[in-house]
């Protein structure tokens, strides 16, 4: 399937309702719920069973997804504010919490959940400034260069805080 090409406008979101996914352990999507079908602008049929790259956003830095996926076979949860990309084009940012699944005897994890929500204006735009200050790093250098600079964000807003924190405090504040 050919990647959309992305346009500068966004998807409004409801900020009541969620949008859902499911997928096994490698990110290939195996449950969508009806919000996230609406908006992600593929049928069901175009999403199930695809990995959940196919709405992924060229303007988010790949540092973001590395240390996503670090912690979530790690068995943690993950917050992050995530711009994707729909089906037209367009874009819709979400807070995204991630969740691992875990089989109830083994404990062993065979996929994981997301749940995503429409995040406040501010978070986004103390995101997205961030966000594009690491893509071009990655353009220009690569992901450690991007995850240098990143900790070093991190450390001078607070030299105790984690990436997770601080979008968990993004989460929390706006
Ligand atoms: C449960 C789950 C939900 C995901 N949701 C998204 C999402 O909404 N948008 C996205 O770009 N990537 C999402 N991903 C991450 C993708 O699997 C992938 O790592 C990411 O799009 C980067 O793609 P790339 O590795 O091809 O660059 C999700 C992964 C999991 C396990």
């Amino acid at each position: 399937m050919q990647r959309p090409t992305p346009i500068d406008e966004a998807i409004k979101l409801d900020p009541k309702r969620y949008l859902v996914s499911r997928t096994d352990k490698h990110g290939v999507i195996e449950f969508a719920n009806d919000y996230f079908i609406e908006i992600s602008g593929y049928s069901k049929e175009e999403l199930l069973g695809k990995p959940h790259n196919i709405i992924r956003h060229p303007d988010m830095p790949r540092i973001v997804f590395k240390l996503m996926w670090e912690r979530i076979q790690e068995g943690k949860d993950m917050i992050a504010l995530v711009k994707n990309l729909a089906k037209d084009g367009r874009y819709y940012w979400v807070f995204t919490t991630f969740e691992p699944d875990r089989d109830l005897d083994s404990g062993e994890i065979f996929g994981y959940k997301a749940f995503r929500k429409a995040p406040a204006k501010d978070a986004i735009e103390v995101i997205d400034a961030l966000y594009k200050k690491l893509l071009l790093i990655e353009k220009e250098s690569d992901m450690q260069e991007s995850l240098n600079y990143l900790n070093k964000y991190l450390h001078e807003v607070d030299s105790s805080l984690e990436f997770h924190d601080f979008l968990e405090n993004l989460h929390k504040f706006y």
